[in-house]
Formats: C-alpha cells, sequence, structure tokens
C-alpha cells in the first residue's frame, strides 16, 4: 500500500506507486480467486471521485484489460460502491448513511432511483482533517488510528468550534483551532476535543437526515468509520430513535478493490457498460448525478 515518506499524499508519487504495482496486483487477485481474465464478466474500474492521477492509472488498465479480453468495462462511482459493499455485507437494506474517508463526508439517503446527498463537508474530508491534526501532532499518515489513541487516554475536552452549518459540516476551521492549541493542551486532550466536536457534527447531520426520511437504518462507511468512538456514537443515536446502526467490516470500510467490483456487477447487471469513449474519469463526480438502477428490483 502506498504510505508517504512525509506530509500527505502526493498525486504524481501516488499514480508512480500503483502503475508499479498494478500488474502484480491483478496477478495475486486471480491467483487468489482461483479464476483466469476469461472467467471475468466485466473489467469494472473507480471512474471517480477521486485523485485525478490515481484515477488514471485504474482507467487506463481497465481499457486495456477490457480490449485485449474482450470484456465490458462498467465505470463504477467511488461512493456509491462504498454504500453497495456496506449493504452487502451487513444487513442494512436502504439505509442513511454517513460515508467519512480521507477524501470525502458525506450524508446520503436513496430517493427515487438515487442516493441524494443530505449533508456534506463544505471543506476537507473528515479523515483528511484527523490526518492534518496528527501531523502537527508529529504523527505520519494516516493520522486517524493516533488521534484515536490519544483521545483513549482522557475523558477532558476544552471547548471548540462546533462545526455544523444547516445539514452541512465544515472541518478546515475546527483543524486550525486545534492546531494553534498545541503545545498549550495535551495532545490527549486536543485528540479527544477533535473527535468529539467533528465527530457530533456528523452523527447530527446523519440524525436530522434519518429525521427527514424516517429512516431507520444507518450504515456507516469509509476509513474513518472504523473509528470506535464514532461507531458508539452512531449506536447511541440510533438507539435513541429506535433505529438499527450497521458497520460494515473493517476490510470493506477502507477503500478496497471488491466494493468496485461488487459496484460494477450491480450495474452491469441492469445493462449499464460504459463506452471507451464514455471512459474519461470523473475527479468531481457526485454520487447523486448516477440513477441507482440497480436498487430498483
Ligand atoms: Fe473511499
Amino acid at each position: 500500500m502506498y504510505e508517504p515518506e512525509e506530509g500527505g499524499i502526493h498525486p504524481r508519487k501516488a499514480a508512480e506507486h500503483h502503475y508499479q504495482h498494478v500488474r502484480e496486483l491483478l496477478n495475486n487477485a486471480l491467483d487468489e480467486a482461483k479464476i483466469e481474465y476469461e472467467d471475468l464478466d466485466a473489467i469494472a474500474f473507480s471512474q471517480g471521485p477521486g485523485i485525478p492521477q490515481c484515477l488514471d492509472v485504474g482507467a487506463v488498465t481497465a481499457r486495456t484489460l477490457s480490449k485485449k479480453h474482450s470484456k465490458p468495462l462498467v465505470g463504477v462511482n467511488h461512493c456509491l460502491a462504498h454504500i453497495s459493499i456496506g449493504t452487502q455485507t451487513t444487513e442494512a437494506e436502504k439505509p442513511s448513511t454517513l460515508y467519512v474517508s480521507g477524501g470525502n463526508s458525506q450524508v446520503l439517503s436513496y430517493k427515487k432511483g438515487r442516493y441524494r446527498i443530505f449533508g456534506e463537508t463544505l471543506d476537507i474530508a473528515l479523515g483528511n482533517a484527523l490526518d492534518k491534526l496528527a501531523r502537527k501532532l508529529g504523527y505520519p499518515h494516516p493520522g486517524g488510528p493516533e488521534i484515536e489513541e490519544l483521545a483513549k487516554q482522557t475523558d477532558e475536552i476544552i471547548e471548540l468550534s462546533y462545526p455544523i452549518k444547516g445539514m452541512d459540516f465544515s472541518f478546515s476551521g475546527l483543524t486550525t483551532e486545534c492546531e494553534r492549541e498545541v503545545g498549550d493542551v495535551s495532545d490527549n486532550v486536543l485528540a479527544n476535543s477533535f473527535q468529539e466536536h467533528a465527530y457530533a457534527a456528523a452523527v447530527e447531520a446523519l440524525e436530522r437526515t434519518m429525521s427527514q426520511e424516517n429512516s431507520t437504518e444507518a450504515l456507516l462507511t469509509g476509513g474513518v468509520a472504523m473509528n470506535s468512538r464514532l461507531r458508539e456514537m452512531v449506536e447511541k443515536m440510533c438507539k435513541q430513535r429506535d433505529a438499527q446502526a450497521y458497520f460494515p467490516p473493517a476490510e470493506y470500510c477502507m477503500d478496497n478493490g471488491v466494493m468496485i467490483a461488487h459496484q460494477g456487477l450491480l450495474r452491469i447487471k441492469k445493462g449499464n457498460k460504459t463506452k471507451i469513449e464514455n471512459s474519461k474519469t470523473k475527479p468531481n463526480w457526485r454520487p447523486d448525478k448516477v440513477e441507482a438502477k440497480w436498487m430498483i428490483e
């Protein structure tokens, strides 16, 4: 897996890493599944959203394999893939979803043929905010697990801005506010304060969405979904509403190839192939732009 030597993800270096390892990765996946290319139904790839240079590696590889092995190509939306693997690996059917990762933070709920976005970050993603704060405290990428560990050591918090604006949330100012306290407030208290404020805002947006949509299911997904405090908050909120909280296994919360393949399969079953000329990557592709045909019986 790509790990930056220092700082955050460097787009070009991450893409170079992908190019260097893609062949080995594909061979390993086929070996593990004990199948050949001819056994595949289609070639699915993440068409967006994401880092453009990295998406290009996946798209170029997928187009090449599709041509070489005469298999249909299917470009999938990364955010929707997180949701569909979440429902596949849990009992959830049509959950309101809090999707929080290094690159995205959104609250989505299925309504009339699409997953609508009810709330989202106005600036940086929650995972990115955790990474920034961790870096300031001297920890390498990814910073979420370090912040979680620091926060577990205390119950104390300092008062910070509460980052919710309407149905949306915002983590950039909160991160700066915490960074300014480094040295004056202990790392444990800062980490705990950040988590309590940021997660409460995200869970509040999820709760409001559930209330508006009369939803009895909540799904937590994305890399930050592995955080135990966030899970605890979602669980507690659901209990109070008589709703059910669902948490996919850790390997399906973080980015994974299975979610792209699975979303591709759902789409291909409904005839959603992607022509080569339409396979250009979409770094800002919003999930509500996609018809969720696989949700319709
Ligand atoms: Fe992701």
